[in-house]
């Protein structure tokens, strides 16, 4: 055993998949002999983990670094390690640029973390970007310990394939997470039964193009399987309630997934499916493959599989040469696809895409951020009426904790609509409440346990 001091810290920005790889790091770290800190100030190391899909996702990286180069001049022993997509997108920029910077590894390079942190003890720095020439290796990771897995009691992700092959004009995923690679399903279907086995009745799919999973690839392995029919035999393991993936790409929803959420109760009645822009002429600059009737048509083909399923989505307004015109599109298609929820941002320009290298002219910024209002607004009432046509069901919800007023518990709806709820008596987390929705909020469902639901 390592000293007790020898505690480490990650700090993770961006997506689901940013926040499972942390925990496959801190895992790594715990194998090879350090402890988690809660509380970063004391961590004899730090990692920042980043993101780099927007530049504010990015700027926090160099607040933290700057925050934490600080303490270092103090407390010269501390360690400090940048990892993610813009370490990946940085690389050897960043060791220059910070000269107290211990270490800098992308995405592909997690496993090297350890001995990331013991050259670093050596005073050696350290870089490691390169990608992987052996893609499958990257899914060759020690088994999660409890401690780090899974995210919520009862609740896990599963890495399903990583990467993405797609390029659309504004996305710096391509760069940062490199090309498509779909994990064998043996592989994958070992860890959900490991999982289940360890009481997780809840899993997540990851990957930057979730349901590309298994088409043919250079790197894959041989004979796989597709998408539908891996979540046909994940729902088949035992122990396995729902099933969840994210983030799928429109162009990928094949018949055959259509066909799962009609036969495969463990799937869950939630799409999350960006769909970015209403206007064909947006799509088409963005690179989506797709239009919006073929799009709209896909989420019939998906309510009639499975009426009442949440199609929720990623909007972006403002993309270079965003006309007024095409704005009133996005908002037509909100309105026309009734949109439970939607996440939605302004149009980021990323270093190396190809939307920066057509050099396409950025909206003025008070109207891409006048756009980014008008969206959230008609946002807000969509949730509000989607919310509203739901007061009456009775629901299970997956507990997952407190909610911070009162006594009342929190979880998930199959939706993934997060309920608040009173309970006559505490149910842990992890398990599963019957819960009868009584109103809501922009935010949440609000309800009361059923009653002799126990
Ligand atoms: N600018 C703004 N939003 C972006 N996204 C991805 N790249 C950018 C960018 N350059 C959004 C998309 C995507 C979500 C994860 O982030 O909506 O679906
Ligand atoms: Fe951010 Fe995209 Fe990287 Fe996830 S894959 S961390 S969203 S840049």
């Amino acid at each position: 055993m390592r000293d007790v001091r020898s505690r480490f810290h990650i700090r993770t920005f961006g997506c689901q998949m940013n926040q499972h790889d942390a925990q496959k790091m801190a895992n790594l770290l715990h194998h090879d002999g350090w402890s988690a800190a809660v509380d970063p100030d004391t961590a004899d190391l730090v990692v920042i983990h980043t993101c780099s899909v927007r530049e504010k996702a990015e700027h926090k990286l160099y607040t933290e670094l700057g925050r934490l180069l600080q303490r270092k001049q103090v407390e010269p022993s501390l360690l400090v390690g940048v990892g993610g997509c813009v370490a990946q997108q940085e690389g050897e920029a960043l060791l220059r640029r910070f000269p107290a910077l211990d270490f800098v590894f992308g995405p592909q390079n997690l496993v090297h973390l350890p001995e990331l942190a013991r050259e670093a003890r050596a005073r050696v720095r350290g870089l490691r970007v390169d990608y992987r020439d052996d893609p499958q290796a990257r899914f060759e990771l020690p088994e999660l310990h409890p401690e780090f897995h899974p995210t919520s009691p009862g609740r896990a992700f599963v890495t399903v394939m990583e990467g993405c092959d797609l390029f659309c004009a504004y996305c710096v995923v391509p760069r940062t997470r490199g090309r498509e690679v779909s994990r064998s399903s043996d592989q994958i279907l070992a860890e959900v039964r490991g999982l289940a086995s360890r009481g997780v009745s809840e899993v997540t799919l990851l990957g930057q193009t979730v349901n590309a999973y298994g088409r043919a690839r250079p790197g894959m392995a041989k004979g796989e399987i597709s998408f539908a029919e891996l979540l046909r035999r994940v729902a088949e393991v035992p122990g396995i309630r729902r099933i969840r993936f994210t983030s799928p790409h429109p162009s990928f929803v094949s018949d055959d997934l259509i066909e799962a959420y009609r036969d495969v109760p463990q799937l869950c009645p939630h799409l999350h499916l960006p769909v970015q822009s209403g206007s064909n002429r947006v799509l088409a600059a963005m690179n989506r493959r797709y239009d919006r009737a073929t799009y709209v048509d896909t989420i019939a083909r998906l309510r009639a599989a499975r009426p009442g399923v949440a199609i929720t989505s990623d909007l972006i307004v403002g993309f270079p040469t965003e006309t007024r015109e095409d704005f009133a599109e996005t908002l037509s298609l909100m309105r026309e696809v009734r949109f439970t929820d939607s996440f939605s941002f302004k149009y980021s320009q990323r270093p190396g895409t190809p939307a920066e290298r057509r050099r396409l002219g950025e909206l003025d910024p008070a109207e891409a951020q006048a756009r980014l209002v008008e969206v959230q607004t008609l946002q807000t009432e969509l949730t509000l009426e989607a919310h509203g046509a739901r007061v009456g069901e009775r629901v299970d919800v997956l507990v997952d904790g407190h909610s911070r007023h009162g006594g009342d518990l929190t979880g998930r709806d199959p939706q993934n609509r997060l309920v608040t709820f009173r309970a006559e008596s505490d149910i842990a987390q992890g398990a599963y409440a019957v819960v009868d929705v009584r109103g809501y909020t922009p935010h949440s469902l609000l309800g009361r346990e059923a009653p002799s639901s126990r």
